[in-house]
């Protein structure tokens, strides 16, 4: 969807939080077969953030977040009209994590609303966030991505749990009155057949037969890693060259790619196949791991907030995830 209405947005904005405690690579190696030697190979994480289950959880982390990006807004809850909140965490279903993250920052009677759509989940929101200022309909908008997936995981399960790590990334949307700032190029993207790939279930009737041999605990994240991985790298670099087509821009023209921290392989296959130089494609998984929808937005966050991107320049934000989905968003700062 190019865009085409009366307002621009801008970013007014933006934030971030992760917990205080760290997993190391030498933490895992303690608790099962596995090395530092191997995570680094074939990931490129060496630690990860993760939460206190006793003291913080998604919407403590979340609450931090957004409370960073309203001070980096000079903004205050109560100026919102609305918050989006990407997340496959949520404490609960009923609440959403939003609307407590709201009544947390005083920000009531605004909009809130949980957005569920995996590790895709930031770039969703902020598209569909940037659509609701672009039309008129809603002033002021946060757009928040957090999940806590050390929660998730099964520390017995080793293809999995060395991946993930907890952190959330947000962003207040203004509106503005010249059209040419904000998202020039949005897409969003589901194939639910894929979904055994990577699912959490609840219930034993949700594992499929695919999986009826593996020893899955219920309430824990189930990956086909293999399958997650070609799909990824088809999708970073399918999407890359979609937005740069659709918007007739060139890779020059784009002063960074903020990139979901999946796996750095995944990442380095992308940028060598489109041919992105380094300077353009940050990382950040071997500090932070893949922390699903808290990713992306943590990454526009120490990319902001260390002057790497700046007004006036274009970024594309990129993810993919369970869904399986996948999106992009092109904007201009
Ligand atoms: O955010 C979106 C979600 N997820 C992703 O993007 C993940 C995409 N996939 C991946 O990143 C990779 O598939 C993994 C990092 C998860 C796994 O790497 P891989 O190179 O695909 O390994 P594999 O699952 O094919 O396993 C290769 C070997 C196996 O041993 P054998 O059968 O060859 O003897 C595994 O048992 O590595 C073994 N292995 C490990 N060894 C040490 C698997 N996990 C570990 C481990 N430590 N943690």
């Amino acid at each position: 969807m190019t865009a085409s209405a009366p307002f621009g947005v801008r970013i007014a904005g933006s934030g971030s939080a992760v917990p205080d405690g760290v997993l190391r690579n030498a933490d895992l190696e303690k608790v099962m077969d596995t090395s530092d030697e191997w995570i680094a190979q074939r990931t490129g994480i060496r630690e990860r953030r993760v939460v206190d289950p006793a003291n913080e959880d998604n919407v403590s982390l979340g609450t931090a977040s957004v409370q960073n990006a309203l001070d980096d807004a000079q903004m205050q809850a109560a100026d919102l009209d609305l918050l989006i909140h990407a997340t496959v965490t949520a404490e609960m279903t009923c609440p959403s994590n939003a609307c407590r993250i709201m009544a947390n920052l005083g920000g009531i009677p605004s909009g809130a609303f949980d957005l569920v759509a995996a590790c895709s989940g930031f770039v969703y929101a902020l598209n569909v966030g940037e659509a609701l200022v672009r039309s008129g309909r809603y002033r002021t908008v946060g757009v928040t991505g957090c999940d806590i997936m050390s929660t998730v995981v099964d520390y017995d399960d080793r293809s999995v749990s060395i991946l993930f790590g907890d952190a959330a990334g947000s962003v207040i949307l203004q509106r503005d009155e010249n059209p040419k700032l904000g998202c020039l190029y949005q897409a969003m993207h589901a194939d639910g057949r894929g979904w055994e790939s990577l699912y959490l279930p609840r219930r034993d009737r949700e594992v499929p037969a695919s999986d009826l041999d593996n020893p899955i605990k219920l309430g824990n994240l189930r990956m086909n890693g293999r399958e997650v991985y070609k799909f990824a790298v088809n999708k970073f670099r399918e999407v890359i060259e979609d937005a740069l087509t659709q918007t007739g821009l060139a890779v020059e023209d784009i002063s960074q790619f903020v990139c979901h921290q999946s796996n750095v392989r995944i990442i380095q296959a992308a940028k060598e196949r489109i041919g992105l130089p380094d300077d353009k494609v940050y990382i950040n998984i071997d500090k932070f791991g893949n922390s699903s929808a808290g990713s992306v937005g943590l990454c526009f966050d120490q990319l902001w907030k260390s002057g790497r991107i700046n007004r006036g320049e274009k970024v594309m934000l990129i993810a993919f995830g369970g869904g399986l989905t996948w999106a992009s968003s092109v904007w201009q700062l």
